[in-house]
């Protein structure tokens, strides 16, 4: 058979053809491609002009897998030198530098690990508050989409450096040794690393940390053992290595004459000496509360959950560190009151450490989900009535806040916009108690606290390991429940109400008061008491309270009647003894009813409060009272300038601003 020949003609059309083909692939694929990038940056930029405005890096062009640090400390000069290796991948094409956060660093050398070929670096100009941004020249071969380096910067941190609280030995209870700890949330890692500050990053990380050899340090990591350092046998080596991957601000260390005791399978408490034992004692319930979580949240994924109890200069009550929780020792009430401070950080494994806010904004993600958590844990060891006994002590706390901020204030949204704003001055009630009235109230509609249980479980799993927005919360729940309720009922939400109006939320959950009258019937006693009512009050008013209802009972009383008549001071405290109190929580309202009420005597306890300890939960709304009554309103600023340089600094920035001072 003769195979007919084509004409030039045919092979022409059928070669424009195959070529018109191959075009056509090749415009789809880049529209196709295109697409995808839009789609991405519209996820990212969503709610504001950058993933991240607390954030100089840019995590959208490259992002950091892995940091190893190799640090020394140093207690002379109250420095870290060391040595970060980042791990980066480019994600887009013709990405020239690579830009990472760093505040009062000072930067040494930056080179590509593996060749050890230099890099061009430039400390960009400060900007305030969120530091100098860190521009590194990629080696040619990382500027394609897809592309991995090890980028080694050598530097040292400043003695300034705001997340590093450095202690003399005489600040310590030992006072032989002196003692530093860290604090990163939200954005002061890049204060002790060159990093991509921004939660929206998630590494996983080693580090080698040579001290004093006898000294301990602790990192929010797995413990991998110590040495005598080979080079100098003053000091000691220990190294850590964190598995998971954890944004920035979980970044953390303390070094100081530490000692322990296990409390449980998987837990140690770790403390100076002389108060480790009433630690352990204090929080012998953290294996229940952690299996509680277990039960409700899924499986607790850090290996090992260890407490760190730190000198009282801490400014919170708890950082949930990973693998290490840190706490204040205010907690160290003697009787287990304030243990529902562990179990929040325990609830942080889950929402907050695990599924993480994907920037400051959605910080209400972090904490609403979390004092939800935790008062679901504080049910399992207790009953459903103490989580509605704690839930109404919560919603004080956000009306406190929203009166401090102002009712139509931004940071009173529960998703505040943060642009130029330093996090730390939006931190207050408002994420965690707006956001946990948010959950609280739609357990309400999808039919009960197990439904939600349900829901958590669900939500967890789905966003392990990822930083996410509410809106991507929002489907989530949407989705999850969609089948399980009636669409009218999902449909009757307002949550742009919720979300971004400020002020109170647009609902007030009903809870179960009965934990909460007997403290709601004595505050309208002595709200309303006349000084011949002070006969009828007597020590039995209270012999049936819980420290929780004693604290509940000053607070109401602080709603209700901001001021009370000496009179009705002295007697109070005849008969409750509030002075003597160890509870912190009964201590600080009770020290602020009397400052409220101008009342003198307590001036000098109240300046000693703010002296001893340094959470800002405390010291921040007393020295404010201290500051707007005139008797102590010199002896406040006096006495903050003297105390200031014990502070922690971001503690001592929040006071200064609240006394008008910086
Ligand atoms: N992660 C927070 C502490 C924090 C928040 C530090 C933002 C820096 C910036 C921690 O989990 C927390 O919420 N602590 C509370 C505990 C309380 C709500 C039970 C605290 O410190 O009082
Ligand atoms: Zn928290």
């Amino acid at each position: 058979m003769v195979r007919k020949r084509n004409s030039p003609f045919v092979m022409i059309s059928r070669r424009l053809s195959t070529v018109t083909v191959f075009i056509f692939i090749g415009l789809i694929s880049s529209l196709f491609y295109n697409i995808i990038q839009i789609y991405i940056s519209t996820i990212y930029h969503k709610n504001m002009g950058r993933v991240d405005s607390s954030s100089l890096s840019s995590p959208d062009k490259v992002i950091t897998t892995n940091i190893k640090l190799t640090w020394a400390v140093d207690f002379a000069e109250k420095t870290i030198k060391g040595t970060a290796v980042l791990d980066i991948k480019t994600l887009e094409d013709s990405v020239t530098h690579l830009v990472l956060d760093t505040s009062n660093l000072t930067i040494h050398s930056v080179q590509d690990f593996e060749t050890g070929q230099k890099l061009q670096f430039q400390l960009k100009e400060t900007v305030k508050p969120y530091g100098q941004p860190l521009e590194i020249k990629l080696p040619l071969n990382t500027q394609k989409r897809g592309s991995v380096a090890q980028i080694a910067i050598e530097y040292v941190t400043s003695p300034d450096a705001s997340a590093l609280a450095w202690m003399a030995p005489e600040q310590t209870s030992g006072k032989k040794h002196p003692y530093l700890y860290s604090q990163c949330q939200p954005i002061h890692a890049r204060s002790i690393m060159p990093c991509q500050d921004t939660p929206a990053v998630k590494v996983t990380y080693q580090a080698n940390v040579t001290v004093p050899q006898e000294l301990t340090a602790l990192m929010s990591a797995t413990r991998m053992g110590n040495e005598l350092s080979p080079t100098d046998a003053t000091q000691r080596v220990y190294k850590f290595e964190q598995n998971v991957p954890i944004p920035s601000y979980l970044f953390a260390v303390v070094v100081g004459a530490l000692d322990s005791r296990q409390i449980g399978p998987r837990s140690s408490v770790w403390s100076e000496a002389d108060i480790v034992e009433d630690a352990a004692m204090e929080f012998e319930d953290t294996e229940k509360m952690i299996a509680a979580a277990e039960s409700i949240a899924g499986e607790y994924i850090w290996g090992h959950y260890d407490l760190l109890v730190l000198p009282p200069s801490f400014p919170f009550g708890g950082m949930e560190n990973p693998c290490l929780t840190f706490v204040t020792p205010t907690l160290l009430a003697g009787d287990k009151s304030l243990a529902n401070v562990i179990a929040h950080e325990i609830a942080h494994s889950w929402t907050g450490n695990f599924v993480t806010n994907l920037n400051w904004e959605h910080f209400w993600l972090n904490e609403g989900h979390t004092v939800y958590l935790e008062r679901k844990i504080i049910a399992k060891l207790t009953d459903e009535k103490t989580r509605h006994f704690q839930a109404i002590g919560g919603w004080k706390d956000l009306i406190n806040s929203v009166k401090t901020f102002g009712e139509t204030h931004k940071f009173t949204q529960l998703i505040p916009p943060l642009e130029g704003s330093d996090p730390d001055d939006a931190f207050s009630s408002i994420p965690y108690e707006k956001g946990h009235t948010l959950l609280f109230y739609l357990e309400t509609l999808v039919g009960g606290s197990e439904e939600m249980d349900g829901y958590l479980k669900h939500y967890v799993k789905k966003f392990a390991f990822k930083s996410i927005t509410t809106d991507e919360w929002k489907d989530c729940f949407l989705s999850y429940f969609k089948n399980k309720v009636s669409a009218d009922i999902l449909d009757s939400i307002d949550w742009d109400a919720w979300f971004t109006k400020p002020g109170m939320p647009p609902v007030k959950p009903q809870y179960n008061t009965i934990l909460a009258d007997a403290c709601t019937n004595l505050s309208d006693r002595w709200s309303k008491a006349s000084e011949d009512d002070l006969k009828s009050f007597n020590s039995d008013d209270i012999a049936d309270f819980s420290a929780m209802q004693k604290k509940e009972f000053l607070e109401q009383l602080l709603h209700k009647r901001a001021t009370l008549p000496e009179s009705h001071l002295l007697a109070m405290d005849e008969n409750y003894q509030f002075s003597a109190s160890k509870n912190s929580e009964i201590k600080f309202r009770w020290l602020k009813l009397q400052i409220n009420s101008k009342h003198e005597p307590a001036i000098e306890p109240a300046l000693d409060f703010v002296s001893r300890q340094g959470r800002m939960k405390f010291v921040r709304p007393l020295y404010r009272a201290l500051y707007a009554f005139d008797k102590s309103k010199d002896k406040a600023v006096n006495n903050f300038k003297e105390q200031r340089k014990f502070m922690h600094p971001i503690s001592s920035n929040m006071v200064a601003k609240d006394l008008h001072l910086d």
